[in-house]
């Protein structure tokens, strides 16, 4: 660019035009930008030198907190060491030892890994792998994919078009064909305040039965949903309504893929969420834990009878035309299988679970604070939702995010709903910061 001069990165850049910001209003961050130079642990270093506790783990990515040397130098050893290799026809030592170490974190026989770059890969991925495996055992008709109202399950066509925010999906025509939504799970009415999974709303799983009288089973390929929708402003599941879903789905034939990007890693204390709620998916996409957010990576983890399926043609043929160039990157292989490491070695699972009653008690001393309608939480996440001031959807948690930011809290917001989800390595102090700071800024703002 034309009179552009290079800075080193941990100083202001001299110019935020040419950056096309994702997720992110471009003007409104341009003209008061906010930036971090530097992390440690649980704080991130913004640009005028404060420290700002990470009350959200990045993007729901850093549970093991940040620049964990571990980490680190199994990066910067692998990136000196073999920087990148080829896996298609060729193949490195790496994603082989990190498929297996996450078959072994897996129930039942959940035992094959796909690698991926991001969680919209991995979902992507799971979508045309499912309809791929009904095609290869002779059920070529069943195409059909069934997603959740308020899903999100990343920016891919397969992933806006399986998921349900509409903000995501709007802008980008029609989308995949052949796609059906279930009910969201969510009725503030009846579940406000809730702590953990709501009494309310297992039927809903029900509404399966429905799509299956609609479009007949023998046409569903998959049924996809978030355990815990996170994006869309932490909907937790109603008790027994997983499971329901996974009875349904065994009736008919049909897939079921939990979309674990945000739940894997030990977010809910356990490993992942299949763990938790003791309901065993089919398919089951991760993406951000697995390496800690230090570099890109998302995997597809299967069922042994989806991955034999695939097996039956001569040897000499590929079994799935699908891959990217990146699909077990070095690099990413390392930085996971020392995160794995670092999960293990601190107890950070265990961790998270025990934290979880300290967690839900200061989330829900939220309860009384001015226009909040309702606190929701499961393991390490809790959502604070707010009144919408009138007229102005989202205004009042984006003032309470910049706020919280000034304040030295890094916080998450999506429409009026503030997001928490800090990561694993946290402390009761960290606990009491994040809701202190959040509550004196909701309370000053009333
Ligand atoms: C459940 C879920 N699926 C998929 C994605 C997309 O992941 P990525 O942004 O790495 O593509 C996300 C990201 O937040 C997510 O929460």
């Amino acid at each position: 660019m034309a009179g552009y001069e290079s800075k080193t990165a941990t100083q202001m850049p001299n110019n935020l035009e040419a950056f096309f910001m994702p997720f992110t209003a471009n003007r409104q961050f341009k003209k008061a930008p906010r930036m971090m130079v530097g992390a440690e642990d649980m704080h991130y270093v913004a640009a005028d030198g404060r420290k700002v506790l990470d009350g959200t783990a990045g993007l729901w990515c850093v549970n093991a907190g940040h620049a964990r040397p571990k980490i680190v130098k199994a990066v910067q050893d692998q990136v000196a060491k073999l920087d990148y290799a080829p896996n298609f026809q060729m193949g490195h030592p790496l994603p082989f030892e990190l498929a297996s170490r996450l078959a072994a974190m897996m129930p039942e026989d959940l035992d094959h890994v796909f690698f991926a770059n991001s969680g919209s890969e991995a979902v992507d991925t799971a979508l045309k792998m499912a309809i791929a495996y009904h095609r290869a055992r002779g059920e070529g008709h069943r195409t059909r994919l069934i997603g959740r109202e308020r899903g999100y399950h990343g920016v891919g066509f397969g992933g806006i078009s399986v998921g349900g925010i509409s903000g995501n999906r709007k802008q980008f025509g029609a989308m995949l064909p052949g796609v059906d939504h279930l009910p969201h799970t969510h009725d503030r009415s009846k579940q406000a305040f809730t702590r953990g999974e709501p009494e309310w709303g297992a039927h809903l799983a029900d509404d399966l039965e429905k799509l299956c009288a609609l479009h007949d089973p023998s046409t569903i390929a998959a049924v996809i949903v978030e355990p815990v929708a996170g994006s869309t402003g932490v909907l937790i599941p109603p008790k027994g309504y997983l499971k329901r879903l996974r009875e349904i789905c065994s009736k008919h034939g049909i897939l079921l893929i939990f979309d674990e990007v945000i739940t894997g890693f030990g977010r809910l204390g356990k490993g992942f969420a299949t763990d938790y709620f003791g309901v065993v998916p089919d398919l089951i996409t991760c993406a951000k834990g697995i390496t800690n957010g230090t570099i890109p990576m998302g995997a597809v983890i299967l069922r042994k009878g989806i991955y034999d399926a695939f097996m039956n043609g001569p040897e000499n043929m590929i079994e799935l035309f699908h891959g990217y160039t990146y699909s077990g990157h070095p690099v990413a292989c390392a930085a996971a299988l020392a995160t794995l490491d670092t999960y293990a070695e601190e107890g950070l699972f265990e961790r998270s679970a025990e934290l979880h009653g300290y967690w839900e008690d200061a989330a829900h001393s939220l309860k009384d604070h001015p226009h909040v309608v309702d606190i929701r939480n499961l393991g390490l996440v809790a959502a604070v939702e707010l009144d919408p001031l009138a007229g102005k959807p989202t205004a009042r948690a984006y003032d309470a995010f910049v706020k919280c930011f000034e304040r030295g809290l890094l916080i998450r917001y999506t429409a009026d709903i503030i997001a928490l989800s800090p990561p694993l390595i946290c402390g009761k102090g960290h606990i009491d910061e994040i809701f202190g700071t959040l509550g004196d800024v909701l309370k000053e703002a009333a």
